[in-house]
């Protein structure tokens, strides 16, 4: 092949530079980035680097095709030569990208959303996409490679909704003015804050069994399960200091509770664990905090509970984004989730009942006493909550693509610890 047919990728002027490592180190970047058979230049003021400069390039596989004299300093022009390189890509000299959108838009993928690739590059480690790979870099084998297992479009969107969205659980909740109730109305809310406590624990574990699974050129993914988790974090705190604020403290777990839990953490595929978790767990549970913030009769509790539900929205729009385009991809993995969702049935029906401490606090509050009068109503007003999970759970799953035949199956299927 002709020279000419070279691309002439760039040049480097490395002035009077001796022979010597600082000259090497900064040859051998840039043929690092410049992709393979272009032709760089290389212009020096030293005469004497020719022969060290002819050595180097044989020792490497480079070809120095020409010396050209110019005015003052000399132009080598070597052909660059690769075995392998990475496939992600090949910007020369110039810094990547930057030039064909804007970077100051506060857009990480200014290179527009259809560039990111299905699959991660591979040899793909702890780096952010878009990183030029050297050749024999470790493979850390990521289980999860393939955006189709783990994208959610609006992600960019809702990390930033995230960031906005931060209260303090010790400054934005107004502690000193929950005023005193009746010692039994108290341990039903603290009944109830326990159980909301485990729940929330689960919701933090679960992404964080999965993070390091997955591979970071999805970026926007582990970025933004990390201010889920730190939501999460801040709910364990608000409800264990709601728990504590009257001295009623933590009370009860029960096995209903623990067994639900522990069958949404057992999950190792991750497109199950976000159906479970995201759309049918937190989904239900949004129903539950509004019945929560609903009959709650003081300011400062309701407040936690409200901003609690705003963030579990954004997770549960997360998980709708996620499973909805997993399914788009792949309309066959409808079945995998139906089967893992009567799957967590059978194992839930190995021991009956629901969480009856739970239920009893919930008919306390929303009957507001404890009376048995108080308490029938708020039964009842728990059995209407039920209905409105089921209802909107079918709505959630309709969302994601199901018919809504299937969807009322699986709706019916779901734990009776709610989560
Ligand atoms: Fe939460
Ligand atoms: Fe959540």
């Amino acid at each position: 092949m002709n020279k000419s047919n070279y691309k002439h990728s760039g040049t480097i002027f490395v002035g009077n530079l001796a022979v010597g490592k600082a000259l090497f180190l900064k040859l051998e970047n840039a043929f690092l980035l410049a992709g393979d058979g272009e032709i760089i230049e290389i212009v020096s003021t030293n005469e004497k680097i020719e022969f060290e400069l002819a050595s180097w390039c044989n020792l490497k596989g480079h070809k120095l095709l020409e010396k050209i004299h110019l005015k003052n300093q000399l132009s080598y022009k070597v052909r660059n030569h690769k075995s392998a390189f990475p496939k992600t890509a090949n910007f020369g000299f110039t810094m990547k990208g930057i030039d064909t959108n804007n970077p100051k838009s506060g857009d990480w993928n200014f290179h527009g959303k259809d560039s990111i690739l299905t699959k991660a590059p591979d040899h793909h480690g702890l780096m952010p996409r878009d990183c030029i790979i050297e050749e024999g870099s470790v493979d850390y084998n990521f289980a999860i490679n393939h955006k189709e297992e783990i994208w959610a479009e609006p992600v960019s969107r809702l990390y930033e909704e995230a960031k906005h969205g931060q209260w303090d659980a010790t400054d934005d909740i107004l502690w000193n003015e929950i005023p005193e109730y009746d010692p039994e109305f108290e341990r039903a809310i603290c009944q109830i804050m326990t159980y909301l406590i485990e729940n929330e624990f689960s919701a933090l574990y679960i992404p964080g069994k999965f993070i390091s699974q997955m591979n970071p050129y999805y970026m926007e993914i582990p970025l933004f399960l990390s201010s889920l988790m730190n939501d999460e974090a801040r709910h364990i705190e608000a409800f264990t200091k709601r728990a504590n604020a009257n001295g009623g403290g933590i009370q009860y777990s029960s096995t209903v509770t623990q067994r639900s839990l522990y069958s949404l953490f057992a999950e190792k595929d991750y497109i199950k664990s976000s159906f479970l978790l995201h759309v049918m767990g937190e989904g239900t549970f949004i129903d539950l905090l509004k019945f929560l913030e609903n009959y709650m009769p003081d300011a400062s509790t309701k407040r936690i509970l409200n901003y609690v539900r705003r963030d579990e929205s954004r997770h549960v729009a997360y998980g709708m984004a996620h499973v909805s385009s997993a399914l788009a991809q792949n309309p066959k993995r409808i079945n995998s989730l139906k089967e893992t969702a009567f799957k967590r049935k059978e194992f839930m029906d190995e021991i009956n009942g629901e969480s009856t401490m739970l239920l009893e606090s919930l008919s306390i509050l929303a009957g507001g006493g404890t009376s048995i009068e108080h308490y029938k109503r708020g039964y009842e007003a728990v059995e209407d909550l039920k209905k409105t999970m089921n209802r909107n759970r079918i709505k959630r799953l309709m969302d994601i693509g199901m018919d809504e035949d299937l969807a009322i199956d699986i709706s019916k299927s779901h734990t009776p610890n709610f989560m």
